[in-house]
């Protein structure tokens, strides 16, 4: 490996790394403690689920689609699956004037629900990627995304509206020009499109040959990747003995 001490190496240090990398392989084999610092690492990934606090609301949408449907868990704001993927999301009355930054942690769900929030009337964007979405509560003066030809119904309460059957508007636009000879029409959630380069293009309208390097492209990523863990997994061992 490509890592050199600063200063002469003696064969103390390689001593000491050696005994590092035992005591660091010991502790790898308490499996119970690994496994709990694996699940609560995979959950605080999910800092859309708790970023409000509470839990989903018992009589929301939410709660009911999580209980009727089997396998599914609460867990906070979401309704997740057996894997931890978002299917369900209930921000009700969390004071939100706009999603945050975690929002696209939620691009899987099915439903969300975000009424008696202050939101600011455009939403435009904000759901970029949410193709699963079937079922968007919102504030009553908030539009649903990408208008009212993205959904197949929006229906009007007193404190909220609801949009239902998100539509695929690569069918209904009927513009075969849209997307280049090389690429096709994907939707990219409500209201919004993409266009997919067909294999073997890729770039500007999808017009150069040629697979992407992709193999290269991440076999950097993942040296750089696996040499930055290795760097940082070191300097907290030491930091670690330190004290
Ligand atoms: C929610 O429902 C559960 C049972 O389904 C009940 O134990 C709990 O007290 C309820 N919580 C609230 C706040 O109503
Ligand atoms: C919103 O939360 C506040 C404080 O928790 C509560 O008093 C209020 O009743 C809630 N409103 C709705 C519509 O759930
Ligand atoms: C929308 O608000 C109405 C009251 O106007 C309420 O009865 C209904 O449960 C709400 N819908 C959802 C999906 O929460
Ligand atoms: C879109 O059109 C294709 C064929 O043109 C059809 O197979 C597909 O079911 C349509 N999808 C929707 C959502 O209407
Ligand atoms: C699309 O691909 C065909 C070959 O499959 C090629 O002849 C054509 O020039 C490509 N079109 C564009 C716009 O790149």
């Amino acid at each position: 490996m490509a890592f050199r001490e600063r200063g002469r190496p003696s064969s103390l240090v390689a001593w000491a790394a050696a005994l590092l990398l035992a005591l660091g392989v010991e502790r790898a084999l308490a499996l119970p403690e690994v496994q709990k610092q694996l699940r609560s690492l995979a959950e605080a990934e999910l800092l859309i689920c708790i970023q409000c606090p509470g839990s989903v609301q018992n009589l929301s949408e939410v709660a009911l689609y999580c209980k009727q449907t089997p396998g599914l868990m609460l867990h906070a704001r979401c309704c997740l699956n057996q894997k931890g993927t978002i299917l369900g999301l209930d921000l009700q009355n969390c004071s939100l004037k706009d999603p945050g930054p975690h929002f696209p942690q939620a691009h899987t769900a099915i439903i969300i629900d975000l009424q008696v929030n202050p939101l600011k009337d455009d939403l435009a964007g904000t759901f970029r990627g949410f193709t699963q979405l079937q079922t968007l509560i919102l504030p009553q003066d908030v539009s649903c995304p990408g208008g009212i030809n993205a959904w197949d119904t929006v229906t009007f309460y007193t404190n909220n509206q609801t949009c239902q059957g998100q539509r695929n508007l690569c069918n209904s636009t009927g513009d075969p020009e849209m997307c280049p000879e090389n690429g096709s029409c994907e939707p990219d959630g409500p209201g919004l499109l993409q266009c997919v380069c067909a294999d073997g293009f890729h770039g500007y309208k999808c017009m150069r040959q040629g697979s992407f390097p992709l193999l290269m492209f991440f076999g950097i990523l993942g040296s750089t990747t696996l040499s930055i863990s290795i760097l940082l997994w070191g300097t907290q061992r030491r930091k670690a003995k330190a004290s």
